[in-house]
């Protein structure tokens, strides 16, 4: 039996009617750029995460470039965020001119360690960036008692964990902003690229909405040096459909997670993800950890033969990448990062996969690790 890693065709065909004729819409309204479809998703998107702002743009990297800009933070400032993410967290802060500050990840959730950021805070230091990695939130009782013991504002990079909770709260709305994408594999995905910013700032979602627009508060009156970052009528109406069956999917993406989490928990050698009691984790992606990298390469080619597709998220940390070479870490400086990158295994995760799919790769898994 073949799984793919992800299969958006299979979820098209599942809303194809609705899609089809919601894009139909647009092209016949011709309200391409910006416009009423992207206005109506803006206000749902806001609704589901109980915030009084979303400033949707053009993908996930613009929407945290527009968050620093924002809250001001620029050139000599430094910014912590975890060295186990995607490189765009660590992108926007370089985007402004201020300097990414890596911070290792906890053993157990991946996300940042509240407990390592205060040994990284100095004088230059403006903000933080926890990273609801995978689809868990990031632990932000303690790293907001952090930041208010010194000042600094809080960005959630929200871009993989849409409708995430904690402590019985959406993220989004947990900090002074926060920052989702909408990349076609994300939990909510565009037909193209697509990102958004949620706030319950009257003031930073303003500044957003100006910025990403050229910085135009009057056609062809230009405040400041702006951005086109705006977000195209189709993808707005593609993400109000999919907005409207997100629920369903997440709900169907537990049970998946909860089924291979049964199956893996007693089994030596395999680490399955964990969910901390006060989080509800949307598994945007699902992690299993090996013992060594070793077995984690055998494991993917194991299940490559078999006709299982796997990932790896991410296999380089962002602070050994030669893009970044100019800040000095090395390997060995976060222990748990490179642990993550050496040990951890994406399995196919999504809500469109069937029974039978789940149950194959739960057999390939324990058959290899029995083994
Ligand atoms: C954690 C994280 N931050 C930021 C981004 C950037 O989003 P985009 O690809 O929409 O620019 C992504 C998505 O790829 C991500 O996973």
């Amino acid at each position: 039996m073949k799984v793919p890693f992800l299969d958006l065709r299979a979820q098209y065909h599942s809303i194809k009617d609705e899609v089809d004729a919601a894009v139909l819409k647009v092209l016949e309204s011709t309200a391409y750029a910006s416009g009423p479809f992207v206005e109506e998703f803006e206000k749902n998107y806001a609704a589901a995460h109980d915030v009084t702002h979303c400033v949707a743009v053009n993908s996930g990297t613009s929407a945290l470039h527009l968050a620093l800009l924002a809250l001001g933070i620029g050139q000599g400032d430094e910014v912590i965020i975890p060295a186990h993410t995607f490189v765009a967290t660590a992108w926007a802060v370089s985007y402004v001119g201020a300097t990414p500050v890596f911070c290792d990840v906890t053993n157990d959730t991946y996300t940042l360690d509240p407990l390592k950021i205060e040994a990284k805070i100095t004088d230059r230091t403006k903000a933080i960036i926890p990273v609801h990695l995978y689809g868990q939130p990031a632990d932000m009782d303690t790293i907001m008692i952090v930041a208010e013991k010194y000042n600094l504002r809080v960005i959630e990079d929200a871009a993989q964990s849409h409708i995430a909770e904690y402590n019985g709260k959406k993220i989004g709305g947990l900090a002074d902003i926060a920052c989702f994408s909408f990349y076609p594999g994300k939990n909510l995905g565009a037909y193209g690229e697509g990102g958004a910013i949620t706030t319950n700032s009257d003031v930073l979602a303003e500044k957003c909405k100006l910025l990403r627009n050229h910085a135009q508060p009057v056609k062809y009156v230009h405040t400041e040096v702006g951005y086109n970052y705006r977000m195209d009528g189709i993808q707005g109406a593609v993400l109000n459909v999919k907005l409207g069956h997100l629920a369903n999917w997440t709900e169907l993406r537990r049970s998946v997670a909860e089924r291979y989490t049964a199956a893996f928990s007693s089994i030596d050698g395999l680490t399955p993800p964990k969910e901390r009691d006060n989080t509800k984790h949307v598994y945007h992606l699902y992690e299993l950890g090996l013992e060594s990298q070793e077995k984690r390469d055998k494991l993917m080619e194991y299940l490559q033969s078999s006709e299982v597709q796997s990932g790896l998220h991410y296999p380089i940390p962002v602070h050994l990448q030669e893009a970044y070479r100019d800040l000095g870490y090395k390997a060995g400086d976060f222990p748990v990062t490179e642990w993550c990158a050496d040990n951890l295994l994406s399995l196919p995760m999504y809500p469109d996969m069937t029974d039978e799919m789940v149950e194959y790769v739960i057999k390939k898994v324990t058959e290899f690790a029995k083994k």
